[in-house]
């Protein structure tokens, strides 16, 4: 069956012939893949500026943020049947089980030694049929279907504006959210619908697709964000991203990081004297 994938011996981004996956042992759910997502992280990847082909190989199967129709389940399978659509989970947790890994959250995974399909160690969903254990697998409702593929990255989103709420110890009112790719706007949605005012900054100039997108999604865009925030998020991924989510922090503030890779100077004092929290969250708990 096809495949995209990055090929490490040429470093190239090819359509590859891959073996068709087959139900091979208990637990396990054959799907075909109906959407993938494509985000920062797969550009990171395909930039070979990270590679972390699955052992033995030397390409990587790309595409994370999937959603598929299951074609067939093993006898055992009880809670996924043949037509139901399902997001599978990024990450695989280590073995033997670290200590979160063990607890089903393997987004905090100690060990390192997870994989994650389509990124670490383990083929991705760019391909047309995939086969997972059912317990990687999350059946999202038939209503949801033509934006089910935003699933994960949502859960990514959920996470980090979880931890932000946690970490603010009053009530948050005032959000930035600092990106207008599709974990920006899933997390000015987020934070919209916990009734925080949202402010959304990006590159793109005012009346931009992604600045109506930004609109659309309850946050007003502005290209110089003014004022101080309680909560902000960081969905960009530059370093000048993480300099203006810095300044723009306010007293108590919560700062997320989600795509800044590059090392930032951090104003310590000011954290110190403002009460501040800069966190960073990676992936979701299932
Ligand atoms: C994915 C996460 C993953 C992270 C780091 C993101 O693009 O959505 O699930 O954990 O990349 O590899």
């Amino acid at each position: 069956m096809r495949a995209i994938a990055l090929n490490y011996s040429d470093r190239s981004l090819i359509e590859k012939d891959v073996p068709e996956p087959s139900l091979t042992g208990a637990g396990q759910v054959l799907f075909r893949v109906s959407e993938v997502g494509i985000c920062g992280t797969d550009r990171d990847l395909a930039s070979f500026r990270i590679l972390f082909p699955p052992a033995g190989d030397d390409y990587l199967v790309l595409g994370h943020e999937c959603v598929g129709e299951v074609l067939a389940a093993s006898t055992d399978v009880s809670k996924i049947r043949t037509g139901d659509l399902v997001v599978p989970l990024v990450r695989r947790p280590c073995a033997p089980a670290c200590d979160w890994c063990g607890i089903e959250r393997r987004d905090l995974c100690s060990s390192g030694k997870y994989t994650e399909r389509g990124i670490v160690g383990a083929h991705g969903y760019f391909t047309e049929l995939a086969v997972d254990s059912a317990a990687d697998l999350v059946v999202v409702p038939e209503a949801i279907r033509s934006y089910a593929v935003l699933v994960e990255p949502l859960s990514v989103v959920e996470k980090a504006i979880g931890n932000a709420f946690r970490l603010h110890p009053g009530n948050p009112a005032r959000a930035l959210v600092l990106g207008a790719g599709a974990v920006g706007l899933l997390s000015a949605m987020g934070l919209a619908a916990r009734g925080l005012a949202v402010t959304l900054t990006s590159l793109e100039p005012p009346g931009s697709e992604r600045a109506r997108l930004a609109e659309a999604a309850g946050a007003s865009y502005e290209t110089n964000p003014t004022g101080s925030f309680d909560i902000v998020i960081e969905a960009a991924g530059a370093p000048a991203a993480a300099r203006t989510a810095l300044a723009a922090l306010g007293p108590a503030g919560v700062l997320v990081m989600l795509g800044v890779t590059k090392p930032v100077e951090v104003p310590m004092l000011q954290l110190i004297l403002r009460n501040q929290v800069v966190a960073g969250s990676v992936n979701a708990a299932p």
